[in-house]
């Protein structure tokens, strides 16, 4: 517990241990202003829905990451999820105490920098809340208690978060060409909340919040709020995520890379701090169940375009993912198929 930045960052300098090596480091984080990831509005597919299918592919093949807006989440819905996360991350020390866990087993717990603060070679300037959303009537039992809105609200954004990654799924697969509803069972079937709380940092320039990364799931929905912090790795510069009212950031993960077969693109991203105030965002984390089977779409593969990964279960790509502690193309490696020069000879 008394490992949580937000119960000691006042006051003091960066201590040693948050120091990143220098070729990681974010430096001045100077952000190149213009270049910024897609926007699309969804609410344009009832009028274009071929012309919102095609907005959506371009970003998830150009940059695995763009922004929605007019997608059908509500003000009111995002305000509270924001409001009810940062009130979370405001309470007293006692009041989370039961919560904190180094366990990642734990379906519901609130722990610190990033997958293993024990054997890490330096630590992340990050709180994080993370519990499962599936099955819902099941896990909500384990959420906080405490704001006493948490429950209600956060049922809210994860059914509605839900429902707009569907929507986006659906149009990717119209996209891709695969048949109807591809993704809707199996390939979807469970979800992550994940809160995020970046306090106050006495050194940005020297610190990240979150390491450069690629998500493992099929996609993730996360609202950023109103301050700067999240970036993407596209063509060898960090280019930032600018936060715009009402938005929704999304992003394709690994799983969703290998079922395209590489069609789509599962973007690095990481989060860096700042001097003045504190980020905190919340993201939704849609995957399949554990058991799952994953593999490229059969209808995505022939003699031309071979499969690129292997089948597998999604338990076994995730204790690999992680034990490569997120390193993306180290992660996938295991999966890989070897490319086969005759097969397109
Ligand atoms: C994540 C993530 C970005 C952010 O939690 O995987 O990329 O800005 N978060 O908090
Ligand atoms: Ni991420």
């Amino acid at each position: 517990m008394e490992r949580l930045v937000s119960n000691w960052y006042n006051h003091r300098p960066l201590p040693e241990s948050y120091i990143c090596p220098p070729e990681t480091r974010p430096g001045k984080l100077s952000i190149p202003s213009g270049d910024t990831i897609p926007v699309v509005s969804l609410g344009e597919a009832l009028i274009n829905r071929s012309n919102t299918i095609l907005n959506v592919l371009r970003a998830s093949q150009e940059f695995g990451f763009f922004q929605v807006v007019n997608h059908g989440v509500s003000e009111k819905v995002l305000n509270d999820t924001m409001n009810v996360v940062e009130e979370f991350f405001k309470m007293p020390m006692e009041e989370k105490a039961s919560l904190y866990s180094e366990d990642p087993n734990k379906v519901c717990r609130l722990y610190t920098s990033n997958i293993n603060y024990g054997t890490e070679k330096y630590h992340f300037w990050r709180d994080i809340l993370k519990h499962h959303c599936h099955p819902l009537d099941d896990c909500i039992k384990l959420w906080p208690q405490k704001p006493t809105r948490y429950r209600d609200v956060i049922r809210t954004f994860s059914v509605e978060g839900k429902k707009l990654g569907l929507t986006i799924l659906e149009l990717l697969t119209e996209g891709l060409g695969l048949e109807s509803g591809y993704f809707k069972k199996d390939l979807s079937e469970a979800m992550l909340l994940v809160a995020n709380h970046y306090p106050p940092c006495p050194d940005p320039s020297l610190t990240l919040g979150l390491p450069k990364h690629c998500d493992p799931n099929l996609i993730t929905i996360l609202l950023q709020g109103h301050t700067f912090g999240l970036q993407v790795f596209k063509d060898g510069q960090w280019i930032g995520v600018q936060p715009l009212p009402n938005a929704l950031v999304v992003n394709i993960g690994h799983q969703l890379r290998i079922v395209s077969n590489n069609k789509l693109k599962s973007a690095e991203h990481r989060a860096v701090t700042n001097s003045k105030v504190a980020r905190t965002t919340a993201g939704l984390f849609i995957s399949s169940s554990e058991d799952s089977i994953i593999e490229p779409a059969k209808s995505l593969t022939n003699a031309a375009q071979p499969p690129l990964y292997r089948a597998f279960r999604y338990k076994e790509f995730l204790s690999y993912y992680f034990s490569m502690m997120g390193d993306t193309e180290l992660a996938l490696q295991p999966f890989k198929l070897p490319f086969n020069q005759s097969v397109i000879s």
